[in-house]
């Protein structure tokens, strides 16, 4: 069984789609919700889907603290769906390409420090781009600059607010995520 982790900051809308199409996967499974906020929404979504979370804070991330509680839960790939935290090099080094992010932009645009969340999609409307989409891809110790697996693209139209952008992007997500780390997967086997 291939053992995922999913790591998160907010919400958890992504979290929860991995974790529903893993349920029934027949070689790998979301066993553990990661996450550095203890009042996100995700934590009552993996309670609710009864996955175990694993709350920490950004000094347990650094330490190697968290590095050690993965490697102790023998995690194979830990997948970050609105996880806001640089990841620190030792735990890049401790996973090599076994850490994957989802970012809700066309990287290389839209990224770096600070680039996180509805702070990408006010800048994508006040910049007035036509189009966004969202990126997949592994995590190195910089934002947002892994090597790219995947990415989709949706329209920006004229009326559109950083809100209504944000829902069109999720949508993308909750549809492409789950199928990118399930291709990725099978791959492990080859
Ligand atoms: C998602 O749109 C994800 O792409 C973004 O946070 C949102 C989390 O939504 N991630 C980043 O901005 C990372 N830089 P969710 O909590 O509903 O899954």
């Amino acid at each position: 069984m291939v053992r995922i982790a999913v790591l998160a900051s907010g919400s958890g809308s992504n979290a929860q789609r991995l974790i529903e199409h893993f349920a029934q996967h027949p070689v790998a499974r979301v066993v553990l919700v990661g996450c550095d906020q203890p009042e996100a929404g995700v934590l009552q979504r993996a309670w609710d889907l009864g996955v175990p979370s694993y709350l920490f804070n950004g000094a347990q991330l650094k330490d190697g603290t968290v590095q050690r509680e993965l490697q102790g839960q023998h995690i194979d790939l830990a997948v970050l769906a609105g996880f806001m935290r640089l990841i620190p090099a030792s735990l890049v080094k401790a996973f090599p390409q076994r850490i994957v992010n989802i970012h809700p932009a066309l990287l290389p645009k839209y990224g770096g420090k600070g680039m996180y969340g509805h702070h990408v999609h006010e800048a994508v409307v006040a910049a007035k781009e036509k189009e966004s989409g969202i990126t997949i891809h592994y995590v190195n110790e910089r934002y947002d600059e892994g090597e790219h697996l995947f990415q989709a693209t949706c329209p920006v139209l004229p009326e559109d607010t950083p809100e209504t952008l944000a829902a069109r992007i999720h949508e993308l997500e909750h549809a492409h995520f789950p199928v990118v780390i399930e291709q990725l997967v099978d791959a492990f086997g080859r």
